[in-house]
């Protein structure tokens, strides 16, 4: 099909929840996509950090089409030996005592909702159900995900939302306590805020916040969906504020590309959600287990300093751009304020010139795979300049 057949068809067919770019991508190669015409395109958003080894791995892919080769699906009724190794290595790697895996980040999120939510009930009884999130947070789609997502323009339409959850300022320690009534059983933030323009949450609130939590016997989530997995130059970004949540959500790059979610909690928290009270047809599907088995693999020290370095390297070189007013993030995770330029426009003109790139609120954003290249680094940035050097 031509660009134009591609889009035609998909604009008639798919409902427009999306502002596709116009452009149709055929295949790619780790960070180097192509489109239906053979266009080159430097890759910096890893389908919005979820290609975290890139495109066309050898081991990633060879792991997947060895467990094709055995079984795609077995439902959660029966055990399968590649779910048992990835829960393993996940629990290890994260330093949690269980996981539930689900298929993508709400769903991460709203087991961790669910989980938070029977401790208190199992602990306490009825009536301690209120969750705290902060605001301009993200947390996903679905209702519940979406009223704990701390921004008023995605709770308009879909009334009525979901009893129970309540907004903190980060960083405004007197505020959270205000909030705080006996009626608490969570509260669950990103480490970094990602949709919400690549904003670190300080390190100083959440210590204080996993205090009163301890103080409290209200759970610690983290929703580590866009943070996980590398992306910020540790495995997971609890690891850069030195704070340990009780239940740690993540997704994503989990997969390496095939739709996994994950939610991680420690040993007191792991019988609280029993047969009957939680579950998924497809979470935890063998194939997408093999995916995140071949991804974890490679998360080697090595590895998560290869990416903390690019990060710096990125970094080191965006500082030379007069356009830029500042950057933000950890490790492969970038968020850029512009001076004068918006950032929509901009990535608008990146893709017409060859570089995917995202945007996050008034933000660019940068989420490139963890194996992108120095050369396809440099590519991709030198279009960027150019497009913020044009008049
Ligand atoms: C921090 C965070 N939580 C949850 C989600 C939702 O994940 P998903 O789109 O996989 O449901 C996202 C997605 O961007 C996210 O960044």
């Amino acid at each position: 099909m031509t660009f134009e057949e591609i889009k035609q068809t998909a604009d008639t067919c798919l409902m427009p929840t999306y502002a596709h770019f116009p452009v149709a991508l055929a295949r790619g190669e780790n960070a180097t996509y192509w489109d239906a015409e053979g266009r080159e395109y430097i890759d910096f958003t890893a389908g919005i950090g979820v290609n975290s080894l890139g495109t066309n791995d050898e081991a990633w892919k060879n792991a997947v089409k060895a467990q094709l080769d055995c079984l795609q699906h077995t439902s959660n009724l029966y055990y399968n030996e590649t779910v048992a190794k990835a829960a393993k290595l996940l629990c290890e790697r994260a330093g949690f005592a269980r996981v539930h895996l689900s298929n993508s980040g709400a769903e991460a999120n709203e087991c961790a909702i669910k989980l938070a939510r029977k401790y208190s009930f199992d602990k306490y009884g009825d009536g301690r159900y209120n969750i705290i999130s902060l605001v301009n947070s993200f947390h996903g789609r679905t209702i519940a995900t979406v009223t704990a997502t701390g921004q008023a323009h995605y709770h308009e339409f879909f009334t009525p939302f979901l009893d129970g959850f309540k907004y903190a300022e980060s960083g405004d320690r007197e505020g959270f306590l205000q909030l705080l009534d006996g009626t608490d059983c969570a509260v669950i933030l990103e480490v970094i805020q990602g949709e919400g323009g690549v904003l670190e949450t300080p390190r100083e609130y959440i210590e204080f916040v996993r205090r009163i939590c301890d103080a409290k016997d209200i759970l610690l989530i983290f929703d580590e969906v866009q943070t996980g997995v590398g992306r910020t130059g540790k495995l997971f970004a609890y690891e850069t504020v030195g704070v340990k949540p009780d239940i740690l959500t993540t997704a994503k790059g989990i997969g390496g590309g095939l739709p996994m979610g994950a939610c991680l909690c420690t040993e007191a928290l792991g019988n609280t959600l029993t047969p009957g009270t939680h579950g998924t047809t497809f979470g935890g599907n063998p194939v997408a287990c093999a995916g995140s088995l071949a991804v974890l693999e490679r998360m080697d020290d090595a590895f998560l300093q290869s990416v903390r370095e690019k990060g710096d390297y990125i970094r080191e070189k965006l500082n030379g751009f007069t356009e830029i007013q500042e950057i933000r993030g950890r490790g492969l995770m970038i968020g850029i304020d512009l001076k004068t330029k918006k950032a929509g426009e901009v990535a608008a003109k990146c893709c017409e010139n060859g570089l995917l790139i995202l945007t996050a609120k008034s933000a660019l954003r940068m989420l490139p795979p963890l194996t992108i290249t120095y050369e396809e680094i440099d590519k991709g940035l030198s279009v960027l300049e150019r497009v913020l050097s044009e008049s």
